[in-house]
């Protein structure tokens, strides 16, 4: 099988110091791939230089056969690749409405020939897309007044109203409830296949929920990869996780 995004020899310093060391990493068309690892292991530098906020000193990174380093930031968006933040980008006065449309006249291709092919009687595509995320009684909602969650899963269906072929996420469950935990788990379980996603998440719990295959990093390096199970009883990544309180409570 040929990877979706494939990162090969992936590496970066900063002053010296290096950060992610001849990283590889290969993820598969609609893929669910969660990355753990503990705290300074390369993780959110990895999604920074996929997404192109910074660049490799050595490496190769590809989507499809598409070469990311040769391209700026913005362009690499444009290529399909949609990075969600910590601080979700939301436009807060605008309704959950006004946001999704504003990510819908963004969007190109093939998505949005699929959604006008089902823009039928019954539902919009903007209505199926509330109500993927959860959001369908909050579309006339100022922004500025959803919940954590909420506001985190507009970020979300934004990247989905875009088109966004790989969504690159780190920690999207920080700061929410456990209910609101689940009801992510549940999005990322429906948003596999149709995209690829690649998710940094510390939380165990979630990550066995929604991981199909787990890439663990340490020391800016592919330590381990495997379910949840497997990783779990890998001797190296229990030793790398040595004095952050073990790998379930990292
Ligand atoms: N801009 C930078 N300048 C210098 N050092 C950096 C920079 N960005 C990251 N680092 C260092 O690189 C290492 C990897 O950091 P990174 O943020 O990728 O880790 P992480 O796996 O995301 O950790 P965490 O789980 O705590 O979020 C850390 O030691 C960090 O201090
Ligand atoms: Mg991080």
């Amino acid at each position: 099988m040929t990877a979706h995004l494939q990162l090969s020899d992936v590496s970066v310093s900063f002053n010296g110091f290096v950060a992610v060391n001849a990283l590889n990493l290969a993820v598969g068309k609609g893929e669910l791939r969660c990355l753990i690892g503990p705290n300074g292991a390369g993780k959110t530098t990895a999604l920074d230089l996929i997404c192109g906020k910074i660049k490799p000193t050595a490496g190769s990174i590809t989507l499809r056969n598409t070469e990311l380093t040769a391209l700026e930031e913005h362009q690499i968006a444009r290529a399909g690749v949609g990075r969600k933040f910590q601080v979700p980008s939301v436009f807060k006065e605008l309704t959950v409405r006004e946001n999704l449309q504003v990510a819908y006249s963004k969007r190109t291709g093939v998505f949005a020939n699929v959604m006008r092919s089902c823009r039928g009687e019954e539902t919009d595509g903007l209505d199926m897309l509330a109500q993927l995320v959860g959001l369908e009684n909050a579309l006339d909602k100022p922004a500025a007044y959803l919940s954590h969650g909420q506001t985190q899963w507009l970020e979300i269906g934004m990247l989905v109203a875009q088109d966004t072929e790989l969504i690159l996420m780190d920690e999207p469950t920080a700061g929410m409830t456990a209910q609101e935990t689940l009801k992510t788990a549940d999005l990322f379980n429906r948003l596999k296949g149709k995209h690829t996603l690649l998710v940094v998440e510390h939380d165990m719990g979630f990550v066995k929920a929604i991981g199909d295959v787990i890439s663990v990093m340490h020391q800016g390096r592919l330590l381990a990869e495997g379910t949840a199970a497997e990783v779990e009883r890998n001797e190296e990544v229990r030793r790398a996780y040595l004095g952050s309180g073990g790998i379930t409570g990292a």
